[in-house]
């Protein structure tokens, strides 16, 4: 069965941990660090934005950017609401509850949209990016990221080297067990031809795949 909300006691062990694991807090400074440079100005979505970590770490980076968050489960929008007044950036940065499927933003909105680590949950992908499509400005760019779990050896072994055999063990053999996906489940996708976007590329990160969409 896929749990796509997070549900309370769920979202907050899962706050804890992202605050914490270095492969997440890695992941999230790498993204943070590939859309600054790219935007200082314009408006950014992140889709099942969790506890809100990667907007609130763009904000503190581009004080030129307007930022939202959005996400299934309440107790997420909650701790991610705080996570940002905390860090003195919730007039920038603004979470509410909805589903990636049916977003509550007018056409042609956002400078960028991106995600992490929140796709595999998706119950209706190709709905998901049908809104995506919507509510991005043309010409733009959507750029969602999510584990694999079809890596190679050399993959395993970098990752081990990099985090060391126990946070390996965790990522590779329990976290992707229910969360992640393989090159071939995001090709057959993006090859369905409810796809509207004017190209797609998956890019290979080792343990992460990005999907670049452009609308
Ligand atoms: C594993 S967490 C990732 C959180 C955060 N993006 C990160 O990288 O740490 C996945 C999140 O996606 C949310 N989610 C799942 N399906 C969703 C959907 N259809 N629309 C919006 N959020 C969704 C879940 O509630 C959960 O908070």
């Amino acid at each position: 069965m896929k749990i796509e909300s997070i549900p309370a006691p769920g979202a907050r062990v899962y706050a804890l941990i992202a605050s914490k694991s270095p492969p997440l807090r890695d992941l999230c400074k790498a993204v943070a660090a590939e859309v600054t440079p790219t935007l200082t100005t314009g408006r950014v979505l992140d889709l099942g934005t969790g506890p809100g970590y990667l907007p609130i770490e763009i904000a503190a980076r581009a004080p030129g950017l307007e930022l939202e968050g959005i996400d299934l489960s309440p107790a997420m929008v909650k701790i991610a609401r705080k996570n940002a007044a905390k860090k003195g950036v919730a007039d920038r940065v603004r979470f509410q509850r909805a589903n990636a499927a049916d977003l509550p933003f007018e056409d042609d909105y956002f400078d960028l949209i991106i995600s992490t680590l929140s796709f595999h949950h998706w119950s209706r992908p190709l709905d998901c990016l049908t809104e995506i499509n919507r509510v991005l400005k043309a010409q733009h760019e959507a750029w969602i990221y999510d584990a694999r779990r079809d890596t190679t050896n050399e993959v395993n072994a970098e990752f081990r080297s990099e985090y060391g055999r126990f946070l390996a063990f965790l990522f590779l053999k329990l976290v992707r067990a229910h969360s992640s996906v393989t090159l071939r489940e995001i090709e057959a996708l993006l090859a369905s031809p409810e796809i509207i976007f004017s190209i797609t590329n998956v890019i290979d990160r080792g343990v992460i795949l990005k999907l670049q969409l452009v609308k």
